[in-house]
């Protein structure tokens, strides 16, 4: 029996609008799920009903096996940690911890134990006596996330937590936070539209597009084996280079806006057989920057590898990387490589990458095409 269970949810709004389509999502115990998705796609709406601050038009909620669609959201046994999280300013760091035992009735021996822990946990433990004017973001941040510990809840959601934080912060906060599951055992789900945040956080990753789920998978997989073209793009920065083509004789070959070729490469066995009805064209290459290398010189292509010449039209420098943008005749595709080497914009280069490390995807629904040698997982 899962410890979580979500079936079938729909959520319509007043006015008709409908934001969850038929989300199915089983969670056990101790994960940390993270739904991710871009703005509007429906992941704080899910979250919502999952506390009770939204009624469910449609479907089935379970926590270890009891239906909880109609209970208050004081009876559901989950904490809510919200983007703002909003800290009693009048009370301390031990008061704000306290405060949900206190609500409760629980007894001060009670409270003074379980303040202790969880401030020990958040690491807010030398900070018991402030008030929340004298920490800085992370710091409320954490104490926040303490309060919503201190109850004890079977599931503690989490919207947008770190996102009122700066740069250095939140990647201070994002590992305290992996930390923190790792220590409490908790069952986490956790709404960004971050994919570092994603990435870096999950057990398990839950992709939303425009209120449907696109795919669930461990980082690994949606990374290596993502469903479709829209996983493929919003996971992996700089975005994976998505090139429109079409497949004869064992052969991929690119074209640009105009349907004009631009180079061609041999596919591994495993992909072409299910390519043949793609002759004529329908069928989206995805190659990951990372994958796309340049040479010094021209170098030996053999089988499944493809090489070009292209002139870099731009680059980023970020350090030990190059982000590095190639116009193959009116084909635009970004490379990512090591800063070892100068590289010199309008210079010409010769870029390979290996089709046995490509994705493959049908262009009209956007589905991954059967057969890849990428990862672990046929999707
Ligand atoms: N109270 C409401 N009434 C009507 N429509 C709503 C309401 N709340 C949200 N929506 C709509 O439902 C959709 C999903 O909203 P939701 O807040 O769940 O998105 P989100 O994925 O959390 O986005 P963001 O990343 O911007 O927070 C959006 O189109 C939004 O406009
Ligand atoms: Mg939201």
């Amino acid at each position: 029996m899962p410890y979580l269970s979500l079936k079938n949810i729909n959520k319509i709004y007043p006015g008709n609008v409908q934001a969850v389509f038929d989300f199915n999502l089983d969670i056990e115990e101790d994960e940390f799920i993270v739904l991710v998705g871009p703005s509007g796609c429906g992941k704080s709406t899910v979250l919502r009903m999952i506390a009770g601050l939204e009624e469910i038009s449609a479907g089935d909620m379970f926590l270890q096996g009891k239906r909880f669609n109609n209970l208050a959201p004081s009876d559901r046994e989950v904490a809510m940690v919200f983007q703002d999280y909003a800290l009693y300013g009048n009370m301390t760091v031990y008061q704000n911890i306290g405060f949900s035992l206190t609500i409760r009735g629980e007894n001060t021996d009670r409270i003074h134990k379980r303040v202790m822990e969880v401030s020990k946990t958040v690491d807010m433990f030398d900070y018991l006596n402030r008030f929340p004017k004298a920490l800085s973001g992370g710091q409320r941040q954490r104490v926040a996330m303490g309060r919503s510990l201190a109850k004890q809840a079977k599931v503690l959601l989490m919207d947008e937590p770190l996102s009122n934080l700066d740069a250095k912060l939140r990647q201070q906060t994002r590992i305290e936070l992996s930390a923190l599951h790792r220590n409490s055992n908790t069952t986490i789900v956790y709404v960004t539209h971050d994919q570092i945040e994603a990435m870096t956080l999950a057990t398990r990753i839950v992709v939303m597009s425009e209120g449907r789920i696109q795919q669930v998978g461990t980082p690994y997989e949606i990374y290596n084996a993502p469903a479709n073209i829209f996983t493929a793009s919003f996971i992996g920065m700089p975005p994976i280079n998505l090139i429109r083509g079409r497949v004869e004789n064992g052969q991929f070959t690119g074209l640009n806006k105009n349907n004009e070729p631009v180079f061609s490469g041999m596919l591994p066995q495993n992909i072409v057989q299910h390519c043949a009805g793609y002759r004529e064209g329908g069928i989206v290459m995805g190659i990951r920057p990372e994958n796309m290398l340049i040479m010094q010189g021209s170098g030996e292509v053999s089988g499944s590898k493809v090489s070009f010449g292209a002139k870099a039209e731009s680059f980023e420098l970020l350090g030990a990387e190059y982000n590095v943008t190639f116009n193959l005749n009116g084909c635009i595709m970004q490379s990512r490589v090591s800063a070892r080497e100068e590289i010199k914009r309008g210079k010409s280069y010769e870029v390979i990458f290996d089709t046995d490390k490509a994705h493959f995807f049908d262009e009209k629904n956007g589905s991954r095409i059967q057969g890849h040698s990428t990862g672990v997982i046929e999707c």
